[in-house]
């Protein structure tokens, strides 16, 4: 299994970036996170991070074919981004929301998420084990499907 795992604008910064928010820990400790939790799993994981909106709906294009599933954190883009929920609707590939933060707990406007419409769960402020939880629950979700449970 071919995990394609997106993170949005601003999310190089984790470590500086509102620490009493995101946490202390880097994008780098994040990045090794999330290997370390494909691997152990058996799931080559393919990392991409962007500031850029084009370039995210890019990469989700290209995963057609390429990825079975795909674990996104659209971070601001959660809350604008009609052209990444289109991408995902588009290529049709499982995909699963992570925000480190609770979102639903913030100001209004981060309680609207586009990409989540697209999305087959979300796990929202678990900080780095969201993604965790989000990769395990997409591994068990293909291989059920594969099954055809
Ligand atoms: C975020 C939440 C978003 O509202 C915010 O714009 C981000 C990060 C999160 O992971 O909690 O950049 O996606």
């Amino acid at each position: 299994m071919t995990f394609l795992i997106i993170n949005g604008p601003n999310l190089n910064l984790l470590g500086l970036r509102e620490p009493d928010i995101y946490g202390r820990e880097d994008y780098n400790s994040l990045q090794r996170f999330i290997y370390d939790c494909c691997v152990s799993e058996g799931i080559k994981p393919l990392l991409f991070q962007s500031n850029h909106e084009g370039s995210i709906v890019d990469r989700i294009q290209d995963a057609y074919g390429e990825a079975d599933g795909i674990v996104i954190n659209p971070a601001a883009y959660t809350h604008t981004s009609v052209a990444i929920l289109d991408a995902l609707k588009a290529v049709q590939i499982p995909a699963v929301e992570v925000h480190l933060s609770d979102i639903s707990a913030r100001e209004r406007f981060r309680r609207i998420s586009y990409p989540g419409m697209a999305c087959l769960r979300s796990f929202v402020g678990l900080g780095f084990e969201g993604y965790r939880q989000a990769i395990l629950y997409l591994k068990t979700y293909l291989e059920n499907e594969r099954r055809g449970a």
